[in-house]
């Protein structure tokens, strides 16, 4: 058994499509208790940080592009064994290699604009949750 939370984000393509409701009952239904929650914006600078492990990627520009030109929905979940759960419900990172009824398989555009974020441990689930969370926002 690994850590209790995990941090997510709707990402703009799927808040532009409408899809927050839809997201947010598949992962409440799936176990989920969000913990904190927020609609918010990323600026350029801040999706820089955010994934600036990815810098040297050939994509990070347009990743940091796509996760910056609309709002997005940030938050933090709660469920036994959170990070591995979380991942195997959101599906690959790739949609079209998504398994049937995953959130990507169901939301997701393409491989870059993917829907959703899920934490890839339980380490970084605290950075990122702490990257847009203040204690007292979360619950
Ligand atoms: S992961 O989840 O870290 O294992 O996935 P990874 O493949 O390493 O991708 C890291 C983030 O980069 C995004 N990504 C891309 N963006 C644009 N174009 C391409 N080709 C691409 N490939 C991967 C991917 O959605 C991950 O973003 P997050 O927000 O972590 O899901």
């Amino acid at each position: 058994m690994s850590g209790n939370r995990t941090f997510t984000m709707i990402k703009p393509d799927a808040v532009e499509k409408g899809h927050i409701g839809a997201i947010l009952e598949k992962i409440t239904a799936a176990g989920f208790k969000i913990v904190a929650m927020k609609y918010t914006h990323l600026s350029q600078r801040d999706a820089e940080q955010f994934y600036a492990v990815h810098s040297e990627r050939p994509f990070y520009g347009e990743l940091v592009a796509f996760m910056s030109r609309g709002p997005i929905v940030a938050a933090i979940l709660e469920k036994d064994n959170a990070v591995e759960d979380f991942r195997v419900l959101i599906g690959s990172t790739n949609p079209a290699e998504a398994a049937e009824g995953t959130i990507r398989k169901m939301f997701a555009t393409d491989i870059a604009e993917n829907a959703v974020h899920g934490s890839d441990s339980d380490e970084n689930a605290v950075i990122e949750g702490a990257f847009h969370f203040s204690g007292r926002e979360i619950f």
